[in-house]
């Protein structure tokens, strides 16, 4: 095995691989910095990195050591990672040895892959799980997430935690979009402004190439928002379909873990390792009906959009973007494109926006009283941990203000405090959010006989999230104000037919440029 010299002297495939980027780059005017080596990797998909593995032209301890010295140069700035792991290398070269061993492990998509997950998602092994708080440095989780036990049984490998808005953006309606205790302000690679939340290291990271894939949590917009506006891919997929156990909750109705990645190849393999049954997330048992019989990636098809129905909601675009006239022409070439892929669009569609968006506050009711159930069931369950209950988290922040930033408030810990379970006004709220959903968005998709919705932000994750629903943003144009992307939302179980949209949107435009990194 020649893996110290092999990348010196590529052979066919990979140099077709390193003339793409460099031509990418250089067509957007990019000076590159790095090495020509280092820049064969940037952009690299987890086929790419595979062929590369399987014809001896790269090593996983290599793909590490390039993600590791690209986080230590470019962190300063972005903020995206909270920790990077100390037995990265040493998963590398078990990896590289697994491979050549054969071992049947190897054959996985994502075997010798290094992820970033989201700092709310547990991990027993030396990096700690902190939703971003110093209120959680040092506790000691009892097990792996259920997600991370998927992972490390398909071969990948664990290179750290991303940052996040601190508690998934559940401590205070003041902190901003992507700010945590522990590392500061994310920063979007392509504005080096608002990278979005609450999943913003997880997206920041992968479009800075800091990782190979990452895995981020939503429960209302966490996973599109960052997806949308650092130009990667994202999908959340309908909950229950990933486990949620040993994942910092929000609600057990609406958070659901996810894939944000740069392609929508990478995004499905990503979700193909992580979906299953998980005792201990029960709803797993019921969503497992949607996981299709031989993984996500069959429909990775290039005429993906062919008679598929989708469902155009005129007065979105209107709603979401006002006068953001150049995210509307934008949208209105790709629906141009849709058609012209064979899809059909079915509009105007009447979904009373107005209606859904003023029920925030319903949404927020429900959350409140769902939070503070699962958070304290989920800190009482960890094996050692400064703070035990939502109590002991906002007197930690109080004995704490400037560790914490206190001036950022707590508002939405106190109002969470405040609850006593699920009680009249909870049962009233989520029936409410019930109703909205079936009477909205799954009546219009059912009436029409939709695949999917299309819309020209992210922002329409609120209808999708309070129903439980999946969906995927892919990226869609470059603005003044930074990247912007489509969305393609459906009814439970949908990813199937999002993905064939989402990929064969994708491969219509390929649209996704790297971020430029002048800095
Ligand atoms: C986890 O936190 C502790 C402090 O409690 C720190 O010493 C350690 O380095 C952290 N782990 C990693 C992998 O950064
Ligand atoms: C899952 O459901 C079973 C049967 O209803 C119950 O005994 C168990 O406690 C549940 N597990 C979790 C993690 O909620
Ligand atoms: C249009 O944009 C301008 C400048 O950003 C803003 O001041 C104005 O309120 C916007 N108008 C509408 C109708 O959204």
């Amino acid at each position: 095995m020649a893996s110290n010299s092999t990348i010196s002297t590529p052979s066919f495939p990979f140099l077709l691989l390193l003339i793409l980027v460099v031509a990418l780059l250089s067509g957007s005017g990019i000076v590159p910095t790095a090495s020509g080596k280092e820049l064969s990797i940037r952009e690299a998909t987890v086929l790419d990195l595979q062929l590369a593995f399987k014809s001896n032209q790269l090593t996983s301890r290599q793909l590490v050591e390039f993600y590791l010295k690209e986080i230590k140069r470019l962190n300063p700035v972005l903020n995206a990672v909270i920790e990077v792991n100390p037995d990265a290398l040493a998963q590398a070269d078990r990896a590289d040895h697994e491979r050549k061993a054969k071992v049947p492990h190897s054959l996985s998509n994502l075997h010798g892959i290094p992820i970033l997950l989201k700092d709310n998602i547990a991990t027993k092994d030396k990096l700690n799980t902190t939703a971003g708080s110093f209120a959680l440095l040092g506790s000691v989780v009892p097990r792996d997430a259920g997600v991370v036990k998927r992972l490390r049984k398909f071969g990948a490998i664990i290179l750290g935690k991303a940052s996040l808005t601190e508690w998934s953006a559940f401590r205070s309606s003041n902190v901003a979009n992507g700010w945590n205790a522990r590392t500061g302000q994310g920063k979007n690679p392509y504005t080096l402004g608002n990278p979005c939340g609450s999943s913003s290291g997880s997206a920041i990271s992968v479009a800075a190439n800091l990782a190979a894939v990452t895995l981020g949590t939503d429960t209302d917009g966490s996973i599109l928002c960052p997806s949308d506006f650092n130009s990667v891919v994202g999908i959340r997929p309908t909950v229950g379909l990933t486990s949620r156990a040993g994942v910092v909750p929000i609600s057990p109705r609406q958070d659901t873990v996810g894939p944000i990645c740069r392609t929508v190849t990478d995004a499905a393999y990503v979700l193909e390792a992580i979906a299953g049954i998980d005792a201990r997330d029960n709803a797993t048992i019921e969503a497992s009906q949607y996981i299709p019989r031989g993984g996500y990636a069959q429909f990775l098809k290039i005429d993906g959009l062919r008679g598929k129905r989708l469902g155009l909601v005129r007065a979105s675009v209107e709603f979401f973007l006002g006068n953001h006239t150049f995210q509307k022409n934008a949208f209105e070439k790709h629906l141009k494109t849709l058609r012209k892929k064979g899809a059909v669009l079915v509009g105007n569609l009447k979904l009373d926006l107005d209606k859904i968006y003023a029920e925030y506050d319903t949404e927020f009711a429900a959350l409140e009283a769902e939070f503070k159930l699962s958070l304290n069931d989920y800190l009482k369950d960890l094996v050692v941990s400064p703070v035990r209950s939502l109590a002991d988290a906002i007197a930690f922040n109080k004995k704490n203000p400037k560790l914490e930033k206190l001036e950022y408030g707590q508002d939405l810990f106190l109002l969470a405090q405040g609850t006593n379970g699920i009680g009249q006004k909870e049962k009233a709220a989520l029936l409410t959010l019930e109703t909205l959903s079936k009477t909205g968005f799954e009546k219009i998709m059912k009436e029409n006989n939709l695949d999917a919705v299309v819309l020209p932000t992210s922002k329409f994750h609120h209808v999708l999230a309070v129903g439980g629903y999946p969906g995927v943003t892919v990226p869609a144009g470059y603005g003044k104000a930074g990247p912007f992307g489509i969305l393609f939302g459906g009814l439970k179980g949908s990813e199937p037919k999002l993905i064939e949209i989402a990929y064969s949107f994708e491969q219509a435009t390929k649209i996704r440029k790297p971020p430029p990194l002048k800095f």
